[in-house]
């Protein structure tokens, strides 16, 4: 989603500018952008393509400065166009960029109006350069918090003044923004990431925040416009993991790394006990009688997971709420609850927002089974398991989905642990099936050949049902969300005892429909299912065990998995469904990384 990467320094920064921008493409954007001051004046080039021809159009145009900032944008007020895209401009004076909502646009707007500002774009975001302009005291960093207060929303905004050539101004409320320090020179970003290779120094700007850069001086006022310290701390952002490798999608490269992303995400980890949660862990878990999981996308799929484990196992009740609907939702707080968010990101606003509302409630037990340790999800949560998936590039997420359900697995046995309901014994054998994951993936992965051809099929399909009982009705949603999301099939995911009750009216010989059949004590009644679907002529698409007594034939094509994998069989099964998602996007010719309308990270609501 959109990113901001600012910089004040005595060298040309447009290549810090663009290459932070190239870091957050991954994102997902529609339109870009950078603003520069250049000799008392202020200079732009915006695109709704790719960064790389932002470039060009810099070059170009031979744009360089000392002082600038630029954005990626992924629209949400007015359309992907360029007078749309940020940076923009007041008066040609302020530059200004953002990220987030603004929710009084339309009043400040109209209020704007009548003093005689003209728009030139639809975005919430023009009217906030505008205020900015007309308040302007010719000391940005006063006119910055003053203005900041009249703003409703979320935002994170970096901001710079034709007038006040070697400074920027940025400020945050419900979107985050970092500082990065240099050697006379400072810089500002969305993420860490986007300075990975400038500066490893970083602040973390907190909630109400207003950040003063200039050449020799970080100065932060808290939203109470009080100077505070904040603590700078090192950061070391994974620059070599944004690199594609051999592979031709991020998507399949990061469905390659799961059996390594798992075995770093279990490394160290020797026993189970509270403590990989945490220090506070083991009494807040003798605490709790019940969970909360919080969470939006694929990572709201791998908490549906997490109740069949936690409830199977451990004995706790578990609920899993989607995030954007928790968080308006007038439910009963039990302050006893674990509350766990899940998120890839730990940046997206409806799971934050859903964990302040827990928290605002009474629910002060928190944990987040989360991919990136600095944050905000972590470091607004008691208690956190850092997944080690590394980044995520590709929109549809797939290797943070497999780590997040090794976490909760983890999660779930210490809590089984907890309540008495895991001897030493089991201990060591859920253990042991844990360690193996990684080469049970390889042997899932080394089917690629056969879905390819599978592929082929599906790519001439619109519609696609998917179907799994118990714990693999997750995994079958999880499997048609991936379809839709890159391929552009309208797929749907049902517990295969639904059929009845609706979609079997859309099963014809057009409707390809993927059954998750894993060999567990569900598979006599998903059978039936499967019959069900063929007696209406509808194509079958089987995942099945090595062990299970389903064979292809007319109408029923089946791809044996090398093992039955017990209670981690979900973490096994997803691996085909992205591999088929991924190989039939390809062969539709979709943007199978950056699909379209969708962001990598939905840090607005
Ligand atoms: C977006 C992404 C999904 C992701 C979801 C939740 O929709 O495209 O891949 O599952 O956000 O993101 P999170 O970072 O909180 O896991």
């Amino acid at each position: 989603m959109c990113g901001i990467v600012g910089a004040v320094a005595q060298r040309n920064i447009t290549p810090i500018l663009v290459e932070g921008l190239k870091r957050l493409e991954y994102r997902g954007y529609d339109s870009c952008g950078v603003a520069l001051h250049v000799n008392g004046k202020l200079e732009r080039a915006r695109s709704t393509a790719r960064v790389a021809e932002l470039e060009k159009q810099i070059e170009k145009e031979h744009l360089s400065g000392f002082t600038g900032i630029a954005h990626t944008r992924w629209a949400t007020h007015g359309a992907p166009a360029s007078h749309n895209a940020h940076p923009h401009f007041s008066r040609d004076r302020i530059a200004l960029v953002h990220n987030g909502i603004i929710e009084n646009h339309d009043e400040l707007r109209d209020e704007l109006k009548t003093l005689g500002y003209v728009f030139e774009s639809q975005t919430d975001t023009e009217v906030i350069a505008h205020l900015v302009d007309h308040m302007y005291t010719g000391d940005l960093f006063e006119t910055v918090q003053q203005a900041t207060k009249r703003l409703v929303g979320a935002f994170a905004i970096a901001v710079f003044s034709r007038d006040e050539p070697h400074r920027v101004v940025g400020a945050r409320r419900g979107s985050p923004l970092i500082v990065g320090i240099g050697d006379g020179e400072n810089f500002l970003a969305s993420d860490a990431l986007a300075l990975a290779g400038t500066t490893d120094q970083i602040i973390y700007l907190e909630e109400g925040d207003v950040v003063d850069l200039q050449l020799q001086r970080v100065w932060i006022v808290d939203e109470n416009g009080k100077p505070v310290q904040r603590e700078v701390k090192t950061v070391h952002a994974h620059t070599g993991a944004v690199e594609l490798g051999p592979y031709r999608h991020y998507m399949q490269k990061e469905i390659f790394e799961q059996p390594r992303a798992i075995s770093d995400t279990l490394e160290g980890i020797a026993s189970i006990t509270p403590d990989i949660f945490g220090d506070k862990a083991y009494g807040i878990f003798k605490k709790i009688d019940s969970v909360l999981i919080l969470a939006c996308g694929t990572s709201y799929y791998s908490g549906m997971t997490a109740k069949y484990w936690i409830e199977a196992i451990a004995g706790v009740t578990c609920n899993v709420e989607i995030a954007s609907e928790y968080r308006y939702r007038d439910s009963v707080p039990n302050p006893n609850s674990l509350v766990v968010t899940i998120s890839q990101s730990g940046e997206t606003a409806d799971t934050l927002a859903a964990l302040r509302h827990a928290q605002a409630q009474g629910m002060r037990h928190t944990l987040t089974i989360c991919n990136a340790a600095t944050s905000a999800m972590v470091r607004e949560c008691e208690l956190a398991y850092i997944t080690r998936a590394g980044v995520e590039v590709g929109v549809a997420s797939t290797k943070a989905f497999t780590t997040q359900l090794t976490g909760l697995f983890l999660l779930t046995l210490a809590l089984a642990q907890i309540k008495g309901r895991l001897n030493d014994e089991q201990e060591a054998a859920q253990l042991k099936a844990m360690r193996h994951l990684p080469s049970a993936i390889s042997a899932v992965l080394a089917l690629e050949p056969q879905i390819i051809a599978w592929a082929e099929a599906f790519a001439r399909k619109e519609n696609a049902l998917f179907l799994g009982r118990g714990l693999h009705y997750p995994i079958a949603l999880e499997g048609a969300l991936k379809l839709k999301e890159i391929s552009y099939i309208h797929a749907e995911a049902y517990p295969a005892g639904e059929l009845k009750h609706g979609p079997l009216a859309l099963v014809t010989q057009e409707m390809p429909v993927v059954t998750v059949a894993p060999n567990d004590s569900m598979i006599e009644k998903l059978k039936s299912n499967m019959q069900e679907v063929r007696a209406r002529g509808g194509e079958l698409y089987v995942f099945a065990d090595a062990d299970s007594r389903i064979t292809s034939g007319e109408g029923v094509h089946v791809i044996r998995l090398p093992e039955h994998y017990g209670l981690l069989s979900p973490i096994l099964h997803v691996v085909p469904l992205q591999l088929l998602a991924y190989h039939t996007a390809l062969a539709r010719g979709t943007d199978v990384d950056k699909p379209r309308n969708l962001a990598k990270s939905v840090t607005v609501e």
